[in-house]
């Protein structure tokens, strides 16, 4: 395991007018957690306050208003000079929010369709005020990217597609790439390399073989490019066959695309733990907080508690007790977990153990939640990939045969989409998918 160093040149940004420094190429999430600005936005309804989860674009946890845009991903936005961030949501500051009331004083809940029916002035004043607090952020300084109208978009080809650069993905664009075939890979995030950028036991090194290996064989990867939907009825061209996947590069244009062969590699995505307030600030997913660390060189807690069983829990903990944390394992099963601890950042765990009665808190400034990640399969269904729900795979898994085929023509799924695996099996599985996947242009 070798966790890199933070990078040493220095980028500023600003919070709320406030100055922050950061360091090039980490992501607006990383660079506040790391010097400890922890609310970031308000829940809608009850207004308790919102940090982060997953750092990977995918709970929305992390929903603020960067240089006048609303609702931007903060883990998805990577620093710049200059760069104006603020927290949206609450009134009068993300980290005393009047609003938050709501959260005490309907803790039982809020059923807003019946309160205040009548009289009907009330009921119209009423009606103002939730329009007002209703809805996240408030609209753009400036039409988005300065202009009214959409970017243009670009029609492309390629013999092989495969989305996600992962493990999986990864592993089988290079098998494709190697065969003569034109391969493109699209991924979501700003670098390649996925699940291996959480793991200690792989990191930076890992990911950085997989993508010049891939490179190396001639592969294209497009980082920061979200496969959007897949279009079954869309022309790429008119008069051309039906069907195209269109892809946002950044909000700037869009692609068209069509292959010959499709390899979905999406991935699997984090989830969460069923216990009281597992929505506080400081419950993170356990591969956020790998990837904080095998990435970024960012230890997100001094006092973390990792929770759950598998190797992926024991090798975190044993990543971050490395780095010099003070490390408490609680495995779910013999010690169960109550409750989270703390309003605006956690302060401890309340656990219970087996044969107790009475519960106990642990102090912590961290849960890391390594629950079972669940497969991220709507885009391959969306292309007419069946799912099955296997929920000792994670949940709804794409239907593969042992080569990845699916019963959609010519396309294919590989890694965790098709049930967790983690990095390793995930890339034997994409070689031996790729491998298919060139065996069926013959
Ligand atoms: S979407 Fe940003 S932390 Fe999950």
């Amino acid at each position: 395991m070798s966790v890199p160093e933070r990078n040493e040149r220095r980028v500023t940004f600003s919070l709320e007018g406030r100055e922050v420094e950061a360091r090039a190429g980490e992501t607006v999430a990383v660079a506040l957690l790391a010097c400890g600005e922890r609310v970031l936005s308000r829940s809608v309804k009850y207004h308790r306050p919102r940090g982060f989860f997953c750092l990977s674009g995918h709970c929305g946890a992390c929903l603020t208003r960067i240089d006048g845009k609303p609702n931007m991903k903060a883990c998805r936005a990577v620093v710049r000079d200059g760069m104006a961030v603020e927290r949206q949501n609450a009134f009068p500051s993300g980290g005393f929010d009047v609003l938050a009331a709501a959260d005490f004083f309907f803790a039982k809940g809020m059923d807003h369709h019946t309160m205040m029916t009548s009289p009907r002035a009330l009921n119209a004043v009423m009606q103002k005020v939730v329009r007002q607090l209703g809805g996240l952020g408030r609209m753009p300084d400036a039409p988005l990217d300065g202009t009214p109208e959409l970017p243009r978009a670009t029609v492309r080809h390629v013999d092989a597609l495969v989305i996600g650069a992962g493990p999986a993905g990864l592993a089988a664009a290079t098998t494709l790439a190697r065969a003569n075939k034109r391969t493109l890979v699209l991924d979501e995030q700003d670098r390649p390399g996925g699940s291996y950028l959480a793991h200690p036991a792989f990191g930076l090194p890992a990911a950085d073989r997989a993508v010049n290996e891939a490179r190396g064989a001639g592969v294209e990867i497009l980082s920061s490019a979200s496969a959007i939907s897949w279009y079954p009825e869309d022309e790429p061209r008119p008069g051309a066959p039906p069907g195209l996947l269109a892809v946002d590069l950044g909000g700037a244009s869009l692609l068209k695309l069509t292959a010959d062969r499709y390899v979905y590699a999406t991935g699997a995505y984090d989830q969460n733990a069923l216990f009281r307030d597992n929505d506080r600030p400081g419950v993170l997913a356990a591969r956020a907080v790998g990837r904080m660390l095998m990435r970024f060189g960012v230890l997100a807690g001094k006092r973390p508690v990792v929770l759950g069983g598998g190797p992926y829990a024991q090798a975190l903990t044993d990543a971050l007790a490395a780095a010099g944390a003070e490390v408490t394992r609680i495995d779910g099963v013999q010690t169960r977990v109550v409750a989270a601890k703390g309003y605006g950042w956690v302060k401890g765990i309340e656990v219970l153990d087996a044969g107790k009665k009475k519960s106990r808190t642990v102090k912590c400034d961290l849960i890391a939640v390594a629950a079972l990640p669940a497969p991220a399969s709507e885009l391959p269904r969306q292309h007419g990939v069946s799912v099955e729900l296997r929920p000792e795979a994670g949940g709804f898994a794409c239907a593969v045969d042992q080569d990845g085929r699916s019963a959609a023509p010519n396309v294919f799924a590989c890694g965790d989409v098709t049930g967790f695996l983690g990095p390793a099996e995930a890339e034997v599985h994409g070689a031996r998918v790729g491998q298919a996947a060139v065996r069926s242009y013959a």
